[in-house]
């Protein structure tokens, strides 16, 4: 079943945080070490068995749709010189999977963002996968959530434990246990809380298996936090709906590299490249040395 599921990815948002970066440019496209972080979510959904992927994108849409798209001329170059290796890098985005593209509009919110996929998506579940959120590779979450939705044929979200000072960054869900760990069902959801309102330091991540209900209930979901129609508002009344299967979480204990801010992005690229086999050799001793000298 999970081979048939589709993918949605939101990459609509202004990227103020990044800005004059991307005054002409996603910041799903911002690189990552040398992936445009986009990339490394593709990746991810393809890992899980996905082949359909839907981008909602803003302005600036050219930048996206190229990166996924073959360059003739520059591959023409590589392959004169013989470069096979770089003209694989090229080649790879072009075909990691079947990939379509459709407008926001206006940027009213991660709910309108999800809404905006519903002619693609149909009546079928699918996952929702934001890119400020990169999860190692040797860290399966997406496929785990898969067979929860199937065995449970309910919505399922990703949460993990932040330090409760910063829970108000994030949607928090109040849960209780299921007879599986590091599964809970979740009973109530609050978008972005004070910490003192906050139900839990569990917050959510972003991937999410939604089924299709979700889209009747964003048709109606009214703008919430920051006047943004918002996703947790909506899962909010799935979890409150008892005559439905409900929301349920899986809690992530895994490696997530945050790139939404400019501290956290610093620190994924890091992360991600002293763990390379081509990088990591050479900037391990050298950040010792600078870290030494700070
Ligand atoms: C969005 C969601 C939030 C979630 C977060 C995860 O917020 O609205 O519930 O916790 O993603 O990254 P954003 O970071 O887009 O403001």
């Amino acid at each position: 079943m999970s081979h048939a599921m589709k993918a949605v990815i939101p990459a609509a948002g202004l990227g103020t945080r990044f800005l004059p970066a991307t005054k002409a440019m996603p910041k799903e496209m911002l690189p990552v070490v040398d992936k445009p972080a986009i990339q490394y979510v593709v990746e991810e959904a393809t890992r899980a068995g996905i082949e359909d992927i839907l981008i909602i994108i803003g302005r600036n849409k050219n930048n996206l749709s190229n990166h996924f798209d073959s360059v003739p001329e520059l591959e023409q170059n590589l392959r004169e010189k013989g470069d096979e290796e770089r003209l694989a890098k090229v080649q790879q985005s072009n075909e990691l999977a079947d990939i379509h593209f459709v407008r926001q509009g206006e940027p009213k919110g991660l709910g309108h963002a999800v809404l905006r996929a519903r002619a693609h998506v149909g009546d079928a579940s699918f996952a929702v996968m934001l890119g400020d959120d990169l999860i190692d590779e040797r860290d399966g979450l997406l496929a785990e959530m898969i067979a929860q939705h199937e065995r449970r044929g309910a919505t399922v979200i990703a949460l993990m434990e932040v330090d409760p000072e910063a829970i108000h960054l994030y949607g928090a869900a109040a849960v209780e246990p299921t007879d599986e760990p590091d599964v809970v069902r979740v009973t109530g959801l609050v978008e972005k809380p004070a910490s003192e309102d906050a139900p839990s330091n569990l917050a959510i991540i972003g991937r999410y298996v939604l089924t299709p209900e979700v889209f009747d209930i964003l048709e109606r979901t009214e703008p919430g936090k920051g006047g943004e129609i918002q996703l947790t508002d909506a899962l909010q009344e799935l979890a409150a709906d008892s005559a439905g299967p409900g929301v349920y979480g899986v809690i992530f204990r895994g490696r997530r590299y945050d790139t939404g801010d400019r501290l956290d992005y610093i620190k994924a690229i890091v992360q991600l490249a002293v763990d390379r086999e081509d990088l990591g050799p050479e900037l391990r001793p050298w950040i010792k040395d600078f870290a030494a000298n700070l």
